[in-house]
């Protein structure tokens, strides 16, 4: 049985001043919610922030991105010792924020991917098509391509230890969610790449989450599929009533 996980990704939003806030919003709901595991991703300048106002609670710390060197010349990023340091328990690699802006490869998630799991962080990798390469019929080749890549030369207890996110760029931010049919098709189709690269029992254990405008209003159906185990929420993650309800939907 997998428990699902809802996690936050707060994007580049939240001064630290509205971050106390947003968790003080999320607190007397899910300071003890223990039906779903979730996690909460600040930007960097607000963990320090939140980790300490989720002390003693049951929501779990994440970063966003991070380098996988653990120290050294590489101005303006920030390490795996630094966010283990934090508390971290979580950091999202390779979103498609990442890879378009910041053109990071499926070789580079998967340097990271490698870096988080020896620090004891379990990373979210991100996959997903464009809309350009979903009317080209290119979507089983993009995500193949996208989890072979990133998870290469993992462990069957590190593929455990990970945690998917399927984001269809299309349906990034856009307000435009992929149907619960068309989720589980490409949730199903990653379940079946990790049966070929570890096995088909290891890969029942891999959490799924589906990420792109997840909203209270389709939360539900989506997290009722059989290979969704979760959601990666954007937007919605900003506000408490809204992020509240979609974990809640969850259970
Ligand atoms: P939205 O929920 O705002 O569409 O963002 C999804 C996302 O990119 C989460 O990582």
């Amino acid at each position: 049985m997998r428990k699902k996980i809802v996690a936050g990704n707060w994007k580049m939003n939240m001064t630290v001043a509205e971050a106390k806030a947003l968790v003080a919003g999320l607190k007397p709901e899910l300071a003890n919610f223990r039906e779903v595991e979730v996690v909460v991703c600040p930007p960097f300048t607000a963990l320090a922030a939140v980790s300490a106002e989720l002390q003693g609670t049951n929501i779990d710390l994440g970063a966003q991105n991070m380098h996988w060197e653990k120290s050294g010349a590489y101005t303006g990023e920030v390490s795996p010792e630094m966010l283990r340091e934090l508390f971290c328990h979580y950091v999202i690699l390779g979103h498609s924020e990442r890879r378009t802006y910041f053109h990071e490869t499926d070789e580079i998630v998967n340097r990271k991917v490698k870096a988080a799991l020896s620090w004891g962080l379990h990373p979210i990798v991100c996959v997903g098509e464009t809309l350009q390469q979903r009317e080209a019929g290119e979507v089983e080749s993009v995500i193949t391509t996208q989890v072979r890549g990133s998870l290469a030369g993992l462990s069957p207890r590190e593929i455990l230890d990970s945690v998917i996110a399927y984001e269809p760029v299309w349906a990034i931010g856009t307000g435009k969610t992929a149907t619960s049919a068309q989720a589980q098709e490409v949730h199903a189709l990653i379940r079946k790449i990790l049966g070929q690269m570890f096995d088909p029992a290891v890969a029942q254990g891999v959490r799924i989450q589906y990420g792109g405008s997840m909203k209270p209003a389709n939360a539900r159906e989506l997290l009722s599929m059989p290979d969704i185990d979760g959601g990666l929420i954007g937007g919605a993650a900003l506000k408490a009533d809204s992020f509240i309800a979609i974990a809640k939907a969850a259970i």
